[in-house]
């Protein structure tokens, strides 16, 4: 073994070809010939099938099941109530860590909302547990539902996470006292509930006292940590399998209550149980985005400067966890003002309790924002962007902190050029078509901070030069198979084509989680340094060795490029990784490496990727029918390893700001609790028809401080600014102010009269 003193320098990854290629999905074949395997497409043998029955109160308690009658349907095998549910370790007021949320398992009677399951049925086939679980004919005494932002008010410390619920900067009554003008305005979010594609579902499948579990999760290693903890078992007994996720959001992070009572069902049982939530399932037991009411107070002093800025949210959670959002965030990180503040309370209401929806805080935040901006705007008489460029933040605006990097300037220059924002004029209602259909010109600020987690991979270089990369990677449709393979071939110095990926299991190194728009620089940097690790690892085989061209290369350092390493001082001098390993008589060279967040960094400096985004709404003026007819984002958030992969995500996220503003929302009964549109017919989300242009733009952004690749990260930030440039350009075709997402015909016709 040489002295490691020296080792070669290594130069690869940072460098590479792979990374900043427009590639296709590596996954993409399977994808469309529908082979890749979801959680629900498992069919161990002796497979049982469970179904859970949905509480349809909202508060009370359950005072009858009908078990005898579900148990004589044919092919029932099981039900599960409180009163034969197997114990668990943990108990279910508390959470296996802090990711987690509160979840039912039967524990009791009590209904803490509609759709909260009540008991599990478990039967030979689908069908059968379906008709067992009706049979149930559950009874109940009920109470009245506590339902919407002005019930079970309460002061709250903390919202999301564990972020404080009130900070600030500043003197804010001093600078609304010198301004020149102050404007407020309040806008409300509904709820919103998770609708990926795939549904929540899980396979449990016990081997003796170890357990498989095939799931959706965004957290393989964290679910199960929360599995280990639940049912009392070594965490190395809990293998969770999750190639493919048809879709996270934030809500696939840990687990629910129903795959608790299916993997208890399947040991009880002593054989494996599938359980897929039905479409109206989605709609209570695994998190939504709480509704919100949000007061905003802008002062501007004569040259439309931000004097002062106050941002207060009421948010809704449920009786039995916290979970608010916390929308005011937003305005730390947008606009600088002479002093801000913010605040928030929360309602408890009878519900399933909120949690993380893809930019959680931001997107809500930022919907009601962006319309108080475009109201200050307008009570200054300026253009809508002229006035966010007079409050551009230079510095972080809670902090003062300088920002890693902000291209948000050429952000906003980019998009005005593509969508031709310079032709607006200033007051609304004065566009039409040729069909005589109103106009509207609406913009928005989008922001997203820069989370990073910790994460590990290995990586090997083979015998027959070609790599492997293992880490808990997961895909759930943003293209992690893809970008992360790139990232892994550039510091191994190999084509995409000759790495292969290990990822979406347990039992690989932990990739932390794939949420807060974190994994690709958060996992990436774990796999450049296994990689560079490994070819490090070459380097020293060839170097050590007197038969190889880079004998000796040593403090000199070598470059890894197309499957061979060269000496970075003599490129004459080089030798392919399988001549190498040959000579060495060795199978492969493993390296490890580690991602996570640089707290220094973090002290010194604010981390956020930036955009602005552009609407144009259509809006009939007999009718008021609202269309989007084109949306023009322009995002900058640092390095770019896949730019196809993030033009998707840009145009996802629009479109769900799209949703967030014209379409998406469940309506509870406030007499039952019942959500009356828990199912895609009426719980409306935008189909193709609805969105006939939106473009995303790639502003190019070098950050060189805030990870050692440069990445931000694009999976959230599209949904932020983009409900707001819509509303703006309802306002700005018809003069209706809105107050209220979704915005509905109904609002724009009472205020056009
Ligand atoms: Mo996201 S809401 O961090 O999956």
């Amino acid at each position: 073994m040489s002295d490691s003193t020296a080792l070669p320098a290594v130069e690869t990854a940072r460098m590479g070809s792979n990374s900043g290629q427009p590639m296709t999905r590596r996954d993409g074949f399977l994808k469309v010939t529908g082979t890749a395997p979801y959680a629900a497409d498992n069919t161990p043998a002796g497979l049982a099938h469970a179904v859970f029955a949905p509480a349809t109160i909202a508060r009370g308690r359950v005072t009858h099941l009908d078990v005898a009658a579900a148990m004589t349907h044919p092919g029932v095998i099981h039900v599960m109530t409180p009163a034969n549910r197997p114990p668990l370790a943990l108990d279910p007021t508390e959470k296996p860590n802090r990711f987690s949320f509160l979840t039912e398992v039967l524990q009791d009677d009590t209904v803490r909302y509609a759709g909260q399951p009540i008991a599990l049925v478990v039967a030979e086939t689908l069908e059968a547990a379906t008709e067992g679980a009706a049979l149930l004919a559950p009874q109940y005494a009920a109470e009245t539902p506590r339902i919407g932002l002005d019930a079970g008010r309460y002061a709250t410390e903390t919202v999301g996470m564990g972020s404080p619920a009130g900070v600030g900067r500043g003197d804010v009554e001093a600078g609304f006292a010198a301004a020149a003008r102050v404007v407020e305005h309040t806008s409300e979010t509904p709820s919103q509930y998770h609708n990926a594609m795939e549904p929540h579902a899980i396979v449990a499948e016990w081997q003796g006292d170890k357990v498989i579990l095939h799931t959706p999760t965004q957290a393989p290693h964290m679910t199960a940590e929360a599995f280990a903890a639940w049912f009392g078992i070594p965490v190395s007994d809990v293998l969770i399998r999750t190639p493919f996720v048809g879709g996270g959001f934030g809500s696939k992070a840990i687990g629910t209550g129903s795959y608790i009572l299916t993997t208890l069902a399947a040991r009880t049982l002593g054989r494996p149980v599938k359980l897929s939530h039905r479409r109206s399932q989605m709609f209570g037991p695994v998190g939504h985005r709480g509704a919100t009411r949000q007061t905003i107070r802008l002062g501007m002093d004569e040259h439309g400067a931000l004097t002062a800025l106050t941002h207060h949210s009421v948010s809704a959670t449920s009786s039995f966890d916290e979970f608010l959002e916390g929308a005011a965030g937003a305005s730390l990180m947008t606009y600088a003002a002479g002093a801000i503040r913010t605040s928030h309370e929360g309602a408890r209401n009878d519900i399933g309790t909120p949690g993380p929806m893809r930019a959680p805080g931001e997107a809500s935040g930022s919907a009601a924002l962006e319309i108080a901006v475009d109201v200050a705007a307008e009570a200054c008489g300026m253009d809508p962007l002229d006035f966010r460029l007079a409050n551009y933040a230079e510095t972080d605006p809670l902090g003062g902190k300088p920002y890693t990097s902000k291209a948000l300037r050429e952000c906003y220059a980019e998009g005005v050029r593509a969508f031709g924002w310079s032709e607006r004029p200033l007051a609304p209602g004065r566009m039409r078509d040729e069909d005589g259909l109103l106009v509207g010109w609406g913009m928005g600020t989008a922001i997203f901070p820069c989370p990073m987690f910790a994460a590990e991979a290995r990586a090997t270089l083979r015998a027959d030069g070609t790599g492997l990369v293992e880490t808990s990677l997961i895909d759930m449709g943003q293209g992690a198979w893809t970008a992360l393979a790139q990232i892994a071939a550039d510091a191994l110095g190999l084509d995409v084509s000759q790495v292969e990926l290990r990822g979406g299991a347990s039992d690989l190194p932990d990739a932390g989680v794939a949420g807060g728009s974190g994994h690709t620089a958060t996992a990436g940097m774990a796999i450049e340094g296994a990689g560079t690790d490994a070819v490090k690892k070459l380097a020293e085989l060839a170097a050590a060795d007197p038969d190889s061209p880079l004998f000796g290369t040593g403090n000199t350092g070598v470059v890894a490029r197309g499957g061979r390493l060269y000496s970075a001082a003599d490129e004459s001098r080089s030798e392919s990784y399988v001549d190498i390993l040959a000579r060495a008589r060795r199978d492969g060279v493993e390296g490890s490496g580690k991602g996570g967040r640089d707290p220094s960094v973090g002290e010194s400096h604010a981390m956020q990727a930036h955009g602005a985004v552009f609407a144009e709404v259509k809006v009939d003026p007999d009718l008021c029918q609202m269309r989007v007819t084109r949306l023009v984002g322009a995002f900058a958030a640092g390095r770019i390893i896949n730019p196809r992969m993030v033009q998707s995500q840009y145009r996802g996220g629009m479109i769900w700001g799209q949703s967030f503003a014209l379409l998406e929302g469940a309506v509870t009964d406030p007499r039952t609790g019942r959500i009356m549109n828990a199912d895609l017919g009426e719980y409306h989300v935008p189909v193709n028809a609805d969105v006939p242009s939106v473009e995303a733009l790639l502003i190019p952004e070098e950050d060189t401080l805030i990870n050692p690749l440069g990445i931000k990260g694009v999976g959230e930030i599209g949904i932020t600014g983009t409900a707001g440039a819509i509303a703006n350009a309802v306002w700005h075709a018809t003069g209706y102010r809105a107050t209220q997402y979704p915005i509905r015909i109904e609002d724009v016709l009472a205020a056009m009269g």
